[in-house]
């Protein structure tokens, strides 16, 4: 049996408080150990947003009394994330991991120049989803166009610019020219724009996420920035629905699918058993890089047990999460997660 540094998850959905009919911290929790988690990021677009020390508290209350692996939240970067008014950095930076209006991008420059200037002085991570809604989210410029855009106010400003599930080759080449001119941004992708594209989309909601699957040399591309280091982190975006939001269809159903009971097994199928990437590489991704990046809390008591020799199939009806729709159904894989430890104590088996 393989063994290793459990994993860490910097972008999730656990939809507690406000959206408990598609995922409870409790049920969320459950669904990262069973993963092979032991650290989750839950994002902010809940009711009510975590934009203050009041609302953040609530989000806490949950986190304190159900949560079966740790939970660092994000705060949002403007009050009810609506991209106009900025929270109070300097008094939720000890509350929480970062500051993100995920699920929507933030539209205005001044907004973001402002916000950055204020993450640089205060030491935290603005954690952004770049979406341009003056343009169709299925255009890739929606994505890269934002990213340039930041870019060029990460460097006036010196902050920590971390950019959430890029989807787009164009997203690699800027912030892979961005890197090697010594800017301040990481970013992560997640394994479903590593592992499918457009071509595989069916008309059914498994397949219906935001960003969208882009292009087969989109997916190549992110690839090869994944062995290259260009790309930092994986995290899954775990984002759960309800079987009938998930059930109308691809065009209608709600964005999102759950990621965090897949995601090993499949990247370690896909990239690191056809020869893509190393073991190593996949394991920095998903459980170093993003501890040192985001100071996530990291003890070698944190442990992961896998089966990396027997196959079995993802069957998405045995996940601990609420949510169940997944483009992953189906398919035959290897890595099953067969035991996680936190801090000592088994929290899956
Ligand atoms: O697919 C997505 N689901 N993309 C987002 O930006 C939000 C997320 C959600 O909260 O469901
Ligand atoms: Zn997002
Ligand atoms: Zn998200």
């Amino acid at each position: 049996m393989f063994d290793c540094l459990s994993f860490a998850d910097v972008h999730v959905h656990l939809r507690e408080p406000g959206f408990t009919a598609k995922e409870t911290i409790l049920t969320g929790t459950r669904a990262a150990a069973r993963g092979g988690y032991t650290i989750v990021c839950p994002m902010p677009n809940l009711n009510p947003v975590p934009d203050s020390l009041e609302t953040l508290a609530l989000e806490q209350a949950a986190i304190d009394r159900d949560a079966v692996v740790r939970v660092l939240p994000y705060c949002s970067i403007t009050k009810e994330r609506k991209g106009l008014e900025l929270v109070d950095f300097a008094a939720l930076k000890a509350h929480c991991c970062a500051f993100s209006d995920d699920g929507s991008g933030v539209q205005s420059e001044s907004v973001m120049l402002e916000a950055m200037r204020i993450a640089a002085r205060e030491g935290v991570i603005i954690a952004a989803h770049c979406e341009d809604n003056s343009l169709p989210g299925t255009d890739p410029r929606s994505e890269w166009g934002q990213i340039e855009r930041d870019l060029k106010l990460c460097e006036a400003t010196g902050c920590h610019y971390h950019v959430c599930h890029i989807s787009t080759k164009e997203s690699v080449q800027l912030i892979r020219a961005a890197k090697a001119r010594g800017v301040n941004v990481t970013c992560e992708t997640a394994p479903h724009y590593l592992t499918l594209c457009s071509d595989d989309v069916l008309d059914d909601g498994r397949f219906r996420m935001n960003p969208p699957l882009r292009s087969a040399a989109d997916r190549e591309a992110l690839i090869e920035a994944l062995a290259d280091g260009t790309i930092d982190v994986i995290a899954t975006d775990h984002a759960p629905h309800t079987a009938e939001e998930k059930g109308r269809g691809f065009a209608r159903s709600a964005m999102g699918i759950v990621g965090m009971e897949t995601a090993f097994p499949v990247l370690y199928t896909r990239l690191v058993r056809s020869g893509r990437i190393s073991l190593e590489r996949l394991l920095e991704a998903m459980s170093t890089a993003p501890r040192r990046i985001f100071g996530l809390p990291s003890t070698p008591d944190d442990r992961v047990f896998i089966d990396l020799d027997n196959p079995f199939t993802i069957d998405s009806t045995t996940f601990a999460s609420m949510g169940h729709s997944t483009p992953f159904h189906g398919w035959k894989v290897y890595g099953k997660i067969v035991k996680t430890v936190l801090d000592g104590t088994v929290v899956y088996e």
